[in-house]
């Protein structure tokens, strides 16, 4: 790839923006291997500017990274998000505080209100979520990334060798029960698949970079350990990942593409803008299982 675009950081966290870059132009693997080297460098946070994109590409772009959730080659999100999934594209999950016509949604309104890292209730969580922001408020909907590497470096030698042998529970149950509205929740989603157990400390497949994996989103508890003992370790950490150091705020501008990692940042869309009309979509690229 011609190296003819700017990156400039945002935040001494690493997250930085990529100006002049159409990534319809990201083909090949040459190139393909510098975006994921920039992302691993960034915190696992880019954001390619004006971008103009047909749900096609924003696809085509995203598979660059891996099997999609929706794809022809992954499986579906969970059944209760899927009145949200674009009708023409099943690998796009649509998050507005729009209706149509008819006065059906046009997405998911409020998405995301929660600090969590997306998917990571099943087996094999997300990696990449690329959010596409079609149309956002002036001001407000802002989205909040809190950097769980960073985090994890923070603590004390003795705090990290406790952390690294547990384990902990992720479950959709815990957003169902706090996010969405009882008849939204499809019983489907209980059966097993949207739970998964994975370790308190992963290690990046890429970089090797240890970083912290709970979420007060999707997080039920410590394995093993009783209720209460469970709500203050993970009292701690939650507190702990979200201090202001760790913190990167974008204020989205139209057209933005933010592609994060969800194995190395988790984050919160703040609902502070009213009526304002703000559509974004995104795909989001199946992982590994965590290690
Ligand atoms: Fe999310």
């Amino acid at each position: 790839m011609k190296r003819n675009f700017h990156v400039r950081r945002l935040s001494p966290l690493g997250p930085s923006e990529i100006i002049g870059l159409d990534v319809n132009s990201v083909q090949d693997q040459e190139a393909i291997n510098e975006i994921r080297s920039l992302w691993n460098e960034s915190g696992g946070i880019l954001v390619f500017r004006d971008q103009d994109l047909t749900p096609e590409q924003h696809i085509a772009f995203s598979r660059n990274f891996g099997p999609l959730f929706g794809g022809p080659d992954g499986v579906p999100l969970q059944d209760t998000v899927s009145r949200y999934i674009h009708p023409d594209y099943p690998e796009i999950y649509r998050v507005s505080n729009q209706v149509d016509t008819v006065g059906a949604p046009l997405g998911r309104a409020r998405a995301g209100t929660y600090w969590h890292s997306d998917v990571s209730f099943r087996e094999r969580p997300a990696s990449a979520s690329v959010l596409y922001g079609k149309q956002v408020p002036n001001v407000g909907g802002d989205t909040l990334f809190a950097n769980t590497q960073a985090a994890y470096e923070d603590l004390s030698q003795t705090m990290k060798e406790t952390l690294t042998p547990l384990r902990a529970v992720h479950d959709f149950a815990v957003a169902a029960a706090t996010q969405y509205a009882k008849p939204i929740v499809i019983d489907d989603d209980f059966d097993g698949t949207n739970r998964a157990v994975h370790p308190v400390v992963r290690t990046h497949a890429d970089t090797g970079d240890k970083a912290l994996f709970v979420n007060p989103g999707f997080t039920s508890h410590l394995y093993g350990f009783s209720v209460n003992e469970s709500a203050a370790l993970l009292g701690f950490l939650y507190g702990h990942l979200t201090r202001p150091e760790f913190i990167y705020r974008h204020r989205w501008c139209e057209n933005d593409l933010l592609m994060w990692d969800n194995r190395m940042n988790i984050h919160y869309a703040v609902a502070d803008y009213g009526d304002a009309p703000r559509y974004l979509e995104r795909t989001t690229v199946i992982g590994e299982q965590p290690r």
